[in-house]
């Protein structure tokens, strides 16, 4: 029996996996612990937990367990990171190079710091309508490099469009001219191989809830080994995660995330080819439908270009607010949650060159675990039907 509504919104948020609350449900009852009392064994147990959650991580992303520091998620890791590193680096110069289509968890500390003295370069990705539309040429961040550069932040997949950037080539570059770079792999975790021993970023943000954990919970990966970033922590108080990161640890969270780590790793190839089907089959049917849709993004293949669960289709002469709200039944949105207290039309579209009509008829897909071929079905149905509908109304 198909359940209702159906949800496609997985790059807002992911539902808890069953396992994951299993995992963590101990820590709310009878191992209810402070990680940092050192005195007794509910404190030990505590420590223990979190000791194994951030070793499973570490194995799982390619990083020794020194180099993950928890936070209550990837804004805050974004925040501590920028932040963090430029502030650090200030003496090194006070130029940052990111990208116009970065999440607001980057732009908006960017601009922080740019009302403190930094100077900020926003690069462009390539326009709607190439193949590779919203990619970021590497040689782009090469010559925006300057001898004062002190960090560059370059998302590794995008939450709107589900572009994959070519972090290893954005990498090289900065390693070659001794910059750090950031990445906001909050979206990238868990959907897309990801390995800190043969990447070369030195900050990497990520969250539970975007991979079937727990909301309020994430991490920062700080590399420490070889060139080894440095960082000015932004909470101070009892100097937990080393320093970095003051504050009691979310020690249930810090499981799920774990837990959450290790289910999404472990099922990754199968999951991105089953999603990869599934997102191609609702764009055929859609198109069948729609025959003008217009895909926004890069191509489906080669599958390294885009995320596997991502779907970003503009339907022209309809307004994308009230397709969604139309399409009853379905969750889909316009673009980021997390910019939705105010819906102001896609910045990451806008940034694509997208003609402003268009971006207001944009409707963000998230396929995710919970997706199958009967629900695609289903959407597909909705979203012919109130296309139609639509039209007809205006006329
Ligand atoms: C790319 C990206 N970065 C950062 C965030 C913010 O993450 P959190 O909700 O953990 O603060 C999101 C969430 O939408 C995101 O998609």
């Amino acid at each position: 029996m198909l359940q209702l509504p159906v949800y496609l919104d997985h790059h807002a948020t992911t539902p808890v996996d069953p396992r994951v609350l299993e995992a963590m449900l101990p820590y709310f009852g009878e191992r209810f612990g402070n990680a940092g009392s050192s005195t007794h064994s509910f404190g030990w147990e505590a420590r223990d937990a979190v000791a194994a959650a951030r070793e499973t991580i570490a194995r799982r992303l390619g990083a020794a367990p020194t180099e993950i520091v928890f936070t209550s998620g990837a804004t805050e890791s974004n925040n501590l990171a920028l932040r963090g590193v430029a502030e650090h680096a200030r003496r090194r110069g006070n130029h940052i190079v990111s990208v116009r289509t970065e999440h607001k968890a980057v732009l908006d500390p960017l601009e922080h710091l740019r009302r403190k003295g930094f100077e900020v370069t926003l690069l462009e990705v390539e326009p709607a309508g190439c193949p590779r539309a919203g990619w970021l040429d590497p040689q782009r961040v090469a010559e925006a490099l300057r001898g004062e550069t002190c960090v560059v932040s370059v998302m590794l997949a995008n939450n709107e469009i589900g572009v994959v950037q070519s972090l290893a080539e954005i990498g090289q570059v900065c390693r070659e001219r001794g910059v750090p770079l950031h990445t906001d792999a909050t979206q990238a975790i868990g959907k897309i191989p990801v390995d800190f021993g043969s990447l070369p970023v030195d900050l990497a943000s990520f969250s539970a809830h975007k991979l079937y954990g727990p909301k309020g919970v994430g991490g920062l990966f700080v590399r420490r080994r070889g060139a080894r970033v440095r960082l000015e922590p932004q909470i101070d108080g009892g100097g937990q995660e080393q320093g970095l990161r003051s504050g009691t640890l979310n020690v249930p969270g810090i499981v799920g995330l774990a837990k959450g780590v290790e289910i999404a790793t472990d099922d990754l190839p199968t999951e991105m080819a089953r999603l990869r089907e599934l997102r191609e089959r609702l764009w055929r049917g859609i198109c069948g439908g729609v025959p003008d849709a217009v895909l926004n993004g890069p191509r489906f293949d080669p599958p390294e270009w885009r995320l596997a669960g991502n779907l970003n289709a503009a339907f022209p002469l309809v307004q994308g607010e009230a397709l969604i709200l139309e399409m009853k039944d379905l969750a889909v949105s316009s673009g980021s949650a997390c910019t939705s207290a105010m819906p102001t039309p896609s910045h990451v579209l806008s940034a694509l060159g997208l003609d402003e009509d268009l971006v207001r008829a944009s409707v963000r897909f998230g396929l995710g675990r919970g997706t199958d071929e009967e629900q695609i079905e289903f959407a597909i149905e909705r979203i012919g039907e109130a296309v139609g509908r639509l039209r007809a109304l205006s006329g």
